[in-house]
Order: structure tokens, then C-alpha cells, then sequence
């Protein structure tokens, strides 16, 4: 899906169904000899839960959903990958068609559910990989849909790939897999991180203590937000992820057919709906763990302002699609210059800095 390999190559995957275009881009990736990144710039480094990363610009989850090239992402410039999300069992997920491109909206929409190859696929590949890269590989994990104990399929999540993952992340926001969300309600979430945070606990002895940190929806309440926040804290998980796609749909979307689709929504339409929720987490964590911020980055722009808004990182995925490898570069170049523009010494100095005006925006 993802246009990485120049300009040609870009307008010939835009015209493929989006899912066998993702397919060409993860072979062409996992193929193409690619040179060590530039080195990125001291402002741009970012130490965030016990780990650092180059550049805090990351590969959200759903791209390299079964962990194929987590070396040859960062090797293209990410600061971070994340892998998965990852189910116990492979799944095929929902009927194709089942990703839709909104090219006017620059935008998404899917409905995948949870397709991936399984664990063992994915621990086998991170348990070899062949040459590491510089920079965190976090795996996102999940629940299979027909499974009778949800919370039992995340604690193997966090078993399994303690020993491979630089950190996990706990997928409990897809809106694809029917009744996930409601692990985000209080009394649910609380038995949920008690028993994944008991589990990782389990594996420190043997891997190191590994980050674990929550991945949740855009479509929560302020009251829903209180909840959440309220038993992460109490908790101590090391990081929220905000956010997954939204089940909305902006009254400016151009591409109104498309937009019936069901599923999530990604892209330049999420921007200021999850940057907006971001900061309103901002304030709640009151900076017990860090954020990382996902949802609509296109541009240095939309980088800048989503560390102002709370991020410690960001991520993205849809933007890639429409625009191309080049992004990447482009996105770190301009937020480094524009920090050094207003006196910005790093990343972290940025963080929050304008999380209370995002709060009502
Ligand atoms: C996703 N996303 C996602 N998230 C996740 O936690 N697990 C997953 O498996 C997937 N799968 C997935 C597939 C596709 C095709 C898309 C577009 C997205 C969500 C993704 O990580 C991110 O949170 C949102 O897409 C918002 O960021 P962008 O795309 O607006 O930059």
C-alpha cells in the first residue's frame, strides 16, 4: 500500500487494489539494499520509557502487521517501529474488499480485523533478524475474535514477545474486531492491566523490564478519558498510544461514497479530532509516563504540533501511502529546523507546550 520506491513507482501502486499494493511495497521494502539513515540530529533524540530513539518519528502499527521488516523501516529513517498488531492464532480477517483509499481526503478507510500470520510467525522472524538497525522495534499485540478469554490472548502477547520486543503495545482500540473497545471501560480495563503488567513482571527476570504501553480510540468521552486515565495511573503503565482510527466521519469529507464504508478512518480527516484527544491525555497524565501521538501526521507541521499538543513520539502510516518514502526525511528535516527556528534545544523541550490550548481547539 505504501509508495516507497519513487516517484513512478508511487503513481503505478496507486492505481493496484490498496491491499495488493501493500504487498508490492512490503516485498519491495524487505528487498530494496538500503544505505544506514543520516544520522539524525541531537535535537531530534528522544529518550522516552527507559529506551532512546533516533528521531521520534515512528511506523504506526498495521503496516508490518507480522513483523517482515521492522530493520529495513528504520533503515528507511524511522526513529522507532511498531510490529503488529498480532493475534495468538493467524486470522484471515474480514471479506475483501476491505481497505478503501479517500485520495481526495488523503485519507483511509479500513476494516482489515485483525488479519496477521499469528505469533509464532512474527517471534520466529524477530528472533532472527538478520542485521539489527539502530532504533526501537515495539510489537503491538492483539486478541483473535473468536477467543473465549480476551485478556488471556494479550498476556501471551506480552509472554511471547518480551524476550524480542524493545516494547509492547496493547491494541485494545481496533474498531474492527466487534466488543475490543469495551476493554477500555474502567472495571475491564483495570482486571486487563493488572493481569498483562503481572505477566510482563513475569518476564523481566529473564528479558529486562519491558515497556508496556495502551493503545486507545479517539472515540472515547471526556468522562470515558477520566476512566482511562484514571487506571493507567494507578497502574503505572509506561506510555498511552493516542490513537487508533476513528469510527467518525468529519462532515468534510470529499469522498462521500467512500466514506459509508465501515470501518476506521486514517489519515488527514483524524488530525485534529485525535490530536485534540492527545492533548486532553496530556493533561490528565499530568507527565507520570510519556505519549505517543498518531492519527493524520502529513507534515513537519503536523508533527510540530502534535508534540506541542503532548506527544513524546508520533507516528504515522496513512500519509505514506499518498505521499511516498521521501516523507520521512522531509518530516524530520522540517521539525528540526523549525525547533531550532523558535529556540527549541529538543523534542522533549516541545512536548506539551501548547497541550492546553489543543485541549478545547
Ligand atoms: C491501521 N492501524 C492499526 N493500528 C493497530 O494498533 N493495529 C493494527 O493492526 C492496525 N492496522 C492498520 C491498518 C491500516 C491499513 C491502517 C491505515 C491503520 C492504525 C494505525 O496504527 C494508526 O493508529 C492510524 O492509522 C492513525 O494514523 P495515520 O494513519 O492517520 O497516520
Amino acid at each position: 500500500m505504501m509508495p516507497l520506491l519513487g516517484k513512478i513507482a508511487q503513481a503505478a501502486l496507486m492505481a493496484l487494489e490498496p491491499e495488493t499494493a501493500h504487498r508490492l511495497t512490503l516485498a519491495a521494502v524487505a528487498r530494496a539494499p538500503l544505505p544506514a539513515p543520516a544520522p539524525d540530529p541531537a535535537s531530534l533524540r528522544v529518550n522516552a520509557f527507559g529506551l532512546s530513539f533516533p528521531n521520534p518519528v515512528g511506523m504506526a502499527a498495521g503496516f508490518d502487521k507480522n513483523a517482515e521488516v521492522p530493520d529495513a523501516l528504520l533503515r528507511l529513517g524511522f526513529g522507532f517501529a511498531e510490529c503488529g498488531t498480532l493475534t495468538p492464532l493467524a486470522q484471515a480477517g474480514n471479506p475483501r474488499p476491505r481497505v478503501f483509499r479517500l485520495a481526495q481526503d488523503t485519507a483511509l478507510i479500513n476494516r482489515l480485523g485483525f488479519n496477521n500470520e499469528g505469533h509464532a510467525a512474527a517471534l520466529a522472524r524477530l528472533s532472527f533478524r538478520a542485521w539489527k538497525a539502530a532504533g526501537p522495534v515495539g510489537v503491538n499485540v492483539g486478541a483473535n475474535k473468536d477467543a473465549s478469554d480476551r485478556v488471556a490472548d494479550y498476556v501471551l502477547g506480552v509472554r511471547t514477545f518480551a524476550g524480542v520486543a524493545d516494547y509492547l503495545a496493547i491494541n485494545i482500540s481496533s474498531p474492527n474486531t466487534p466488543g475490543l473497545r469495551d476493554l477500555q471501560q474502567g472495571k475491564a480495563l483495570d482486571d486487563l492491566l493488572a493481569r498483562v503488567l503481572e505477566a510482563r513482571d513475569g518476564e523481566s527476570a529473564a528479558h529486562g523490564r519491558k515497556p508496556v504501553l495502551l493503545k486507545i480510540a479517539p472515540d472515547v468521552s471526556l468522562t470515558e478519558l477520566d476512566d482511562i486515565v484514571r487506571v493507567a495511573r494507578a497502574r503505572k503503565i509506561d506510555g498511552l498510544i493516542v490513537s487508533n482510527t476513528t469510527l467518525s466521519r468529519p462532515g468534510t469529507l470529499r469522498a462521500k461514497d467512500m466514506a459509508k464504508e465501515q470501518g476506521g478512518l486514517s489519515g488527514a480527516p483524524l488530525f485534529a479530532l485525535s490530536t485534540r484527544v492527545l492533548a486532553q491525555t496530556f493533561v490528565r497524565v499530568e507527565k507520570q509516563f510519556p505519549l505517543i501521538g498518531v492519527g493524520g501526521i502529513a507534515s513537519a507541521e503536523n508533527a510540530f504540533d502534535k508534540i506541542a499538543a503532548g506527544a513524546s513520539l508520533v507516528q504515522l502510516y496513512s500519509a505514506l501511502v499518498f505521499k511516498g518514502r521521501d516523507l520521512i526525511g522531509g518530516i524530520k528535516r522540517g521539525l528540526a529546523a523549525r525547533m531550532a527556528a523558535e529556540g527549541i534545544a529538543d523534542v522533549a523541550a516541545l512536548t506539551g507546550r501548547d497541550a492546553a490550548r489543543w485541549a478545547v481547539a
